[in-house]
């Protein structure tokens, strides 16, 4: 055994959001989210288990981590050493495609890939869905990005319950996202801390409940290739989560006016034709999904409107789930 593997795992972007947690320790969801595991805003990690190291070390992008993100990857690493019977510490390197922290849900990604290489290192075979209660407790929405293409997330009372899977994968529905990065800076305050907020807004109750109820019809929505539908479910939803942002104490307001600009472009695409539709998480950026034969419409237009950079304008579609691959960063 060498101790040693790597994997790669693509954000998940969510049609109805997890915003809010039932239980902070396991990161278990208020409500259950489904999404769309991408094939482009992907992260690639090493993970090696050495018996030379006193504690586990954390490189992202080039730059030695410690403090937080060290925390939470430790954190994850302890809960993949207690279901393996193992104690070396590891040495871990990640790479993004994309910037982290800027809303482009790089936890995500980060996390799933990160236990799929952790697990793999061990030489453990879990299932998808196992696997992916443990991407969970690094951050929620890893779990949807350990499974690929359409993936739902439940809530669970307990870890092993809180778990995702495929509905349907990749080549079900040639979907894309168009991500509309109008902001690289960091977020001030990221999804980890505003969950914790989601219950001080008066609308937080609503919204559950509301995300609960068209849950069932944003399923069939997918599985009908109905991107009308889906569009508007996940339009509400991305409004009711960002009201609850916004009406929390303190405030989140993620919004940017260039984030308004967008909102107020995709309405006006859609009234000329263009079916598109868009979902905002916890960040200034926009995710617009149509169908593929539109895609290079929506990011022409984006670019020309918006007055954004080709790099600013990424496309991506629907991925395979966390998987190791031979190439490793060290
Ligand atoms: O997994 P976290 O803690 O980064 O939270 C994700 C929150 C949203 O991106 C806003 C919604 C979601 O379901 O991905």
């Amino acid at each position: 055994m060498s101790g040693k593997a790597t994997a790669v795992a693509g954000a998940n972007i969510a049609f109805t959001k997890y915003w809010g947690r039932r239980d902070a320790a396991l990161n278990t969801p208020l409500n259950p989210s489904l999404g769309l595991t991408l094939d482009n805003l992907l992260t690639t990690t090493t993970v090696e288990f050495r018996d030379d190291l006193p504690e586990d070390t954390l490189v992202i992008g080039g730059e030695p981590q410690g403090g937080k993100p060290l925390e939470r990857v430790a954190r994850v690493l302890d809960a993949v050493r207690d279901r393996s019977d193992e104690v070396r510490r590891a040495r871990v390197v990640s790479e993004n495609t994309f910037a982290a922290a800027t809303g482009l849900a790089s936890s995500a990604s980060a996390f799933a890939a990160l236990v799929r290489a952790a697990f793999g290192a061990l030489g453990e075979e879990l299932s998808t869905e196992e696997l992916s209660t443990y991407a969970r407790l690094g951050s929620g929405s890893a779990a949807r990005s350990v499974p690929g293409g359409f993936v739902e997330w439940t809530t669970g009372k307990t870890h092993e319950e809180s778990r995702a899977w495929s509905l349907h994968g990749p080549d079900h529905w040639d979907l894309r996202d168009v991500a509309l990065v109008v902001s690289g800076t960091e977020k001030k305050v990221g999804s980890a801390d505003g969950h914790g907020l989601a219950n001080t807004s008066p609308f937080n109750d609503t919204r559950i409940r509301t995300v609960e109820a068209i849950l069932p019809r944003v399923r069939q929505a997918i599985a009908d290739r109905d991107l009308t539908t889906l569009g508007e479910l996940m339009e509400h939803d991305a409004l009711l989560m960002h009201g609850v942002m916004m009406t929390s104490t303190p405030s989140l307001l993620y919004w940017t006016p260039a984030t308004v600009e967008g909102i107020h472009l995709v309405r006006q695409w859609r009234e000329e034709g263009i079916p598109a539709y868009f979902t905002i998480d916890a960040g200034p950026n926009l995710h617009v999904f149509c169908e593929g034969r539109h895609a290079d419409e929506v990011a022409r237009r984006a670019r020309e409107e918006m007055d954004l950079r080709e790099d600013q304008v990424l496309v991506g579609g629907p991925g395979e789930g966390a998987r190791l691959v031979g190439d490793h960063l060290f």
